[in-house]
């Protein structure tokens, strides 16, 4: 759904990533590869097959080099691809094993994609976060379980942290705010956990106690933010509806309590879904569509949709707010 922003966010953040083979692979870059194959299992492609030979930077499937450090920059691991290898084997990839902190010596890695293979387990390798390069971690749609590592706030360059569809269980690790390049935040889909102890305090800088920390709605360029289906409770930091995210997904957790009324100049919602939470507010209808109206972009009247002076706005896709 909010697929098509991500793709192109995707599209441009690996145009900076050189994909030509560049024709020569530190050992110690290919000696980690192997160590990372070898903890996998893909039986039905055939994926690794071509991770022989001594030149990982040409023609190994879904890897590719850096241009000027000549070393391990990319790797694309897709289990649902539209490449060639996907349609002779009829089937989306299946893969199990888990993620082998051999990974971690690819000191240039600059993006790091596993995804959808269904079957791959074990936990996120906690030295991931020695990786100053990494602008893209996709690992959407396998078992990894465990915690989100506490220190990911250290990846500086982070633009992409998608874990959606996952069983992990952790918190929200404080230090993610750190990351104020982060752009695609999706940890749909888990069992993260945690709570919101104290009330918002509307216009204070006093960061709120609790596990969804207040200042995610301050980080500058955050514009996705999944965390629906999830096991998240108390109450919504009120900087979030305030905020750069345009799609903001909070369903199906156990939030409570005051929605505030917040939709500020600033808010500007593509995707906002609050339902399957415990919310209430002040008169529920009008309350709901002054929600409405605001996030179209209104000041507080309905607009006058037949009105042909009326000057065009770009609807949002989705509104649910269910309180
Ligand atoms: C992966 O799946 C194969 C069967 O396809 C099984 O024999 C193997 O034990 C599994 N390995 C892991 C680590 O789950
Ligand atoms: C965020 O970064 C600052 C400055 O580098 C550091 O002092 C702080 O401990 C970090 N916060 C977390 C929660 O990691
Ligand atoms: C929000 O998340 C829920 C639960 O995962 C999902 O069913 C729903 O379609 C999502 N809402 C939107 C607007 O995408």
């Amino acid at each position: 759904m909010t697929m098509f922003s991500y793709t192109t966010l995707l599209a441009i953040l690996t145009i900076f990533i050189s994909t030509s083979a560049v024709g020569s692979c530190p050992p110690s870059d290919r000696a980690a590869l192997l160590a990372f194959k070898a903890a996998l299992h893909e039986p039905y492609l055939g994926i690794f097959n071509s991770w022989a030979g001594t030149d990982c930077c040409h023609n190994w499937y879904g890897v590719s080099c850096d241009m000027e450090s000549k070393r391990v920059a990319d790797i694309n691991l897709r289990g649902e691809s539209e490449d060639p290898i996907f349609q002779k084997a009829g089937r989306s990839g299946y893969m199990n094993g888990s993620i082998s902190p051999s990974i971690c010596k690819l000191k240039r890695l600059s993006s790091l994609t596993i995804a959808d293979w269904k079957g791959i387990s074990g936990p996120i390798p906690a030295c991931i976060t020695s990786l100053p390069f990494l602008r893209i971690l996709d690992l959407i749609g396998n078992r990894i379980s465990g915690q989100i590592p506490e220190d990911i706030g250290r990846l500086h360059r982070l633009a992409v942290l998608n874990i959606a569809d996952n069983l992990l269980t952790s918190r929200i690790p404080r230090s993610l705010t750190n990351l104020s390049g982060l752009m695609h935040l999706d940890l749909r889909n888990n069992r993260i956990w945690g709570f919101i102890a104290s009330r918002f305090r509307a216009s204070s800088d006093v960061e709120l106690s609790g596990e969804i920390p207040a200042s995610l709605g301050k980080m500058a360029v955050l514009a996705t933010l999944n965390l629906d289906a999830n096991k998240l409770s108390g109450e919504i930091p009120y900087s979030l509806f305030n905020s750069a995210v345009g799609n903001l997904n909070l369903s199906k957790n156990s939030f409570h309590g005051y929605l505030p009324d917040v939709f500020g100049p600033r808010s500007y919602f593509m995707v906002l879904d609050l339902s399957y939470n415990n919310f209430w507010g002040p008169d529920t209808k009008i309350f709901v569509s002054s929600i409405i109206y605001r996030a179209l972009g209104f000041e507080s009247q309905p607009p006058m949709w037949e009105d042909p002076g009326r000057p065009t706005f770009r609807p949002p896709r989705s509104i649910i707010v269910c309180l």
